[in-house]
């Protein structure tokens, strides 16, 4: 009876120890991140279906250990706050400035701003290329930040700020190795039209008092633009280049690294985004609700080597 009842209360402090334990790391090792899709690019891409999302950007999210539900167009409002209530960050990802895009993006930002002044509870967002500018739109409350820039196919090296080392993305966290690859080496693919170029950058009090300027670049006519940059408060990190290429497309005769170099780098970014979402604890109501919006539903399309900047696609509304 003794022996019973001894057993039992070790059973209890025992759960308490791990409530804690559980409590205190508070890790979702189930993230779940959303991806915005967009208008597809080409005419000939159409009959697949109105709007895409690059497979690069999902298989980069999955080989981190999250999940990804593709963010669709034209919904309502109400499909929008449900998928931020339940996924665990976004990613904005590159690809061709539409207002519809913008609108979505701009839901996603407000809230998570919101949320995270009230609560302190974090929805992490990752920007890349189209999405960092997005980004830049959002935070200036203007399309009007960017400027032309040559920064079309080409790879680069990073030149670090100082900011940089007490930054979250590119501080302490960064290995050294892949921090010698991203200074030295053309390890980050450039796919841009426009940029924001540093002095305007540093010059703009809102955009400079809301992000750390991060890394600059070279671009093709040796004129310097903002590469990298992370909130000074919120969870929110940009990249004008694109980490998710490296690995995962190859169409010939263009300048994407492949180097086992900017390999790591693309992880190291990749996993450092989904680490950020264990940190948000949001969860589908059911199993059953989550399959619903998981893109397992949709299966991606080959393009050909030579034809498309994706190897694979993802198309919506056919
Ligand atoms: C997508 O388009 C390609 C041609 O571009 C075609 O071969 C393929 O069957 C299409 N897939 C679907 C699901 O319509
Ligand atoms: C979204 O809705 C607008 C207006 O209803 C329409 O013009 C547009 O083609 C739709 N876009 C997509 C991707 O379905
Ligand atoms: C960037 O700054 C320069 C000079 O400081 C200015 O002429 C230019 O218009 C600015 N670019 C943008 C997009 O605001
Ligand atoms: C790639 O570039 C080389 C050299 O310019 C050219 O000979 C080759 O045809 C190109 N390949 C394709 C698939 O465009
Ligand atoms: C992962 O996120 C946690 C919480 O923000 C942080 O303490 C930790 O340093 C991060 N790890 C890496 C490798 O970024």
């Amino acid at each position: 009876m003794m022996i019973k009842l001894f057993l039992i209360i070790l059973v209890i402090l025992q759960s308490k120890a791990y409530d804690t334990v559980k409590h205190v790391s508070n890790e979702n090792t189930r993230p779940i991140i959303g991806i915005l899709s967009q208008p597809t690019p080409y005419d000939w891409q159409k009959p697949n279906g109105t709007t895409y999302i690059a497979a690069s950007y999902v298989k980069y999210v999955e080989a981190t250990g999250a999940q990804v539900v593709p963010i669709l167009m034209n919904q309502s409002i109400e499909y929008y706050s449900h998928l931020f209530n339940s996924i665990n960050g976004v990613l904005f990802p590159g690809g061709d400035s539409t207002d519809e895009y913008l609108y979505v993006a701009n839901l996603f930002y407000v809230w998570s701003l919101k949320q995270f002044d009230e609560t302190q509870r974090v929805f992490p967002i990752w920007g890349t290329c189209l999405g960092f500018e997005v980004l830049l739109m959002l935070t200036r409350r203007s399309t009007d930040v960017l400027e032309p820039c040559k920064g079309y196919d080409f790879a680069t090296e990073l030149t670090f700020t100082p900011d940089a080392a007490n930054s979250r993305l590119l501080g302490s966290s960064l290995p050294s190795s892949v921090k010698t690859s991203l200074e030295n080496e053309p390890t980050t693919a450039n796919y841009h039209n426009f940029c924001i170029r540093p002095e305007n950058f540093t010059n703009d009090p809102v955009l400079s008092t809301f992000y750390k300027m991060l890394t600059i670049s070279p671009d093709l006519e040796d004129r310097t633009f903002v590469s990298t940059m992370e909130s000074r408060r919120y969870p929110i990190f940009g990249v004008q280049w694109h980490p998710e290429k490296n690995a995962f497309e190859w169409r010939v005769n263009t300048t994407i690294p492949h180097t086992k170099d900017a390999i790591d780098v693309m992880q190291y970014m990749a996993n450092f985004f989904t680490n950020q979402t264990r940190q948000n604890t949001n969860h589908f109501d059911s199993l059953q609700d989550e399959l619903k919006y998981l893109i397992y539903q949709y299966t991606p399309e080959f393009m050909g080597l030579d034809v498309s900047h994706f190897q694979q696609m993802y198309f919506f509304y056919k």
